[in-house]
Formats: structure tokens, sequence, C-alpha cells
């Protein structure tokens, strides 16, 4: 039987790079999509495709760009004519304090988060429905829940937006296409370099688990919904946060 076939976004680095992991691991051909970080990217895929005796493409895209993004699926279909997982984790912050906060930035995070996460679910999801197979996992966050911070209230707005695109996606494309939406808290990817040792103490100390995820963590989370055992978990928002502290 062929092998599955599974596109991460934003799998250069951090929690995307681990996602693409695991699902090469369980036999997946993987598509690793990054937009700048080409050199991580590459030797991800020269490790993948050792490792695990899987064929894994490399694709530069934003997935905010129309043109990129059909490029993306063509190449996608040429080589594999096929799409089992559709893992939408690429998004960006962009942290600053609410009084030098620009129209440019919020826009920004609205583009990729919001509108990426559209560009791509609507072409990969209207094939996957075609074919009547498919699963769509969004990558939210508890910030979108009631973790809010007013230095990334954009962020924070964006990764609503992600849910509500998950309950209009798990719609469209009902019933072939299962699409649920994950929600971590804090996890230890390039994505919080920045944080100071003291602000990361205090976070962790709200933490019933009193640490933040490793990407592995967040990733079999991820895996699990792309299996025939979650396959009547649909239209679900999931969070997985280490529990929070009443
Ligand atoms: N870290 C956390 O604490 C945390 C918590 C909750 C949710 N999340 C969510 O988890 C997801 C992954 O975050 P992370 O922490 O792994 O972040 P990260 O370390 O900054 O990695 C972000 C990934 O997204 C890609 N990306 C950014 N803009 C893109 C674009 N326009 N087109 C294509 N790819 C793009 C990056 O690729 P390039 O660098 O190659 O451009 C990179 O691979 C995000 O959606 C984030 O919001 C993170």
């Amino acid at each position: 039987m062929d092998k599955k076939v599974v596109l991460v976004t934003g799998s250069s680095i951090g929690l995307g790079s681990s996602i693409i992991e695991l699902f090469a691991s369980n036999n997946y051909n993987c598509i690793i999509n990054y937009n700048t970080h080409e050199k991580e990217a590459l030797s991800l895929k020269e490790k993948i495709e050792k490792k695990y005796n899987v064929k894994c493409l490399c694709i530069k895209a934003d997935i905010s760009n129309d043109i990129e993004v059909k490029n993306m699926y063509e190449i996608i279909l040429k080589e594999f004519n096929k799409l089992d997982v559709l893992v939408n984790n690429a998004g960006i912050s962009i942290d600053t304090p609410i009084d030098v906060k620009t129209k440019n930035d919020f826009m920004k995070i609205f583009e990729v988060n919001v509108y990426g996460t559209f560009n791509v679910s609507r072409l990969f999801g209207d094939f996957m429905y075609k074919n009547k197979n498919g699963r769509i996992i969004n990558i939210s966050s508890t910030n979108a829940i009631d973790t809010y911070y007013e230095y990334s209230i954009d962020y924070d707005a964006s990764k609503a937006s992600i849910i509500n695109l998950t309950h209009n996606l798990a719609n469209m494309y009902s019933p072939y296409v299962n699409v649920n939406c994950v929600c971590p808290g804090w996890i230890n990817t390039p994505m919080n370099k920045n944080l100071s040792d003291e602000f990361k103490k205090e976070e962790e100390n709200k933490i019933l688990l009193k640490r933040f995820a490793e990407p592995n963590e967040i990733a079999s989370l991820v895996y699990f919904l792309s299996t025939n055992e979650s396959s009547y978990i649909n239209d679900s928002i999931i969070r997985i946060d280490g529990g929070k502290k009443c």
C-alpha cells in the first residue's frame, strides 16, 4: 500500500519540525513547508529520509501568499497526487507593548495566522473533500481561550480566529474530512527564545506541571488526531497546557 502523506506548514523549526518527524517515524511521506529557515528545513529533510526511509519534500511557500501556496499545491499533487493529513502549524507573533503596536504588525499577524491557515486549508481541504479522505489539524493556542497577554493582543485574537475557522472548515468538509484544533499552552520552541528567565519562571509557576511543554508532547496529540483511533473526534477544540492553576 502507498505510504500516507502529511503536509505540516511551518515545519522548518519549532513545534512543526517535531510534528513532521513524528509522522515520518510512523511511515508517512512528508512535506516540510517553510518560509525563511531553508538550511534547517533541508537538514531536517535529509535526517528524515535517512532515519525513517520515507520520501520528504521541502517546499518554500509563505502561507499567506496565494501564488506560492498554489505552487506548493501543484508540486504536491505532481509528486504524490494525494494528501492524507494537513497540519496548519505555521504561525508568528510580534510581541510589543500595546502603545507601540502598529497596524502593520497587527495586519501581518492576521495575514499569516488567519489568512494563511484559510489559504492552505481551502486548497487542500477541497482536494481532500473531493477524494473523500483527510484530516485537518489546526494549531491555535490557550491564548485564544483564556490566557491573555496585552503584548500579544493581536496574536491572541488571531488564534481565536483559528478556532472559528476550524468550525467553518469542519462544516464545509463534512462528512469526509475531520477538522480539529489543538490549543497548546507554553512550549519550549524558538518562538519563546526571547522570554526573560524571570518571566518564564512566573509562567511556569502558573502551570500545574510547573514546566513548559516539550514540542514532542504536543506532537503526539496532533499525531493521535490523524489516526483511526480518533475517527470520531471532529470539530473539537482540544487544549494541552500541563494544567492551569485556578
Ligand atoms: N511556542 C509556544 O509556546 C506556542 C504555544 C501555543 C501555540 N503555539 C503555536 O504553535 C505553532 C508553532 O509555533 P512555534 O513555537 O514552533 O514557533 P516557531 O518556533 O517560531 O516556528 C514557527 C514556524 O512557522 C513557520 N512560518 C512562520 N511564518 C510563515 C509563513 N508566512 N509561511 C510559512 N511558514 C511560516 C516558520 O518557518 P520559517 O521560520 O522557515 O519561516 C517556523 O517553521 C504556531 O502556530 C504557534 O502560534 C506556540
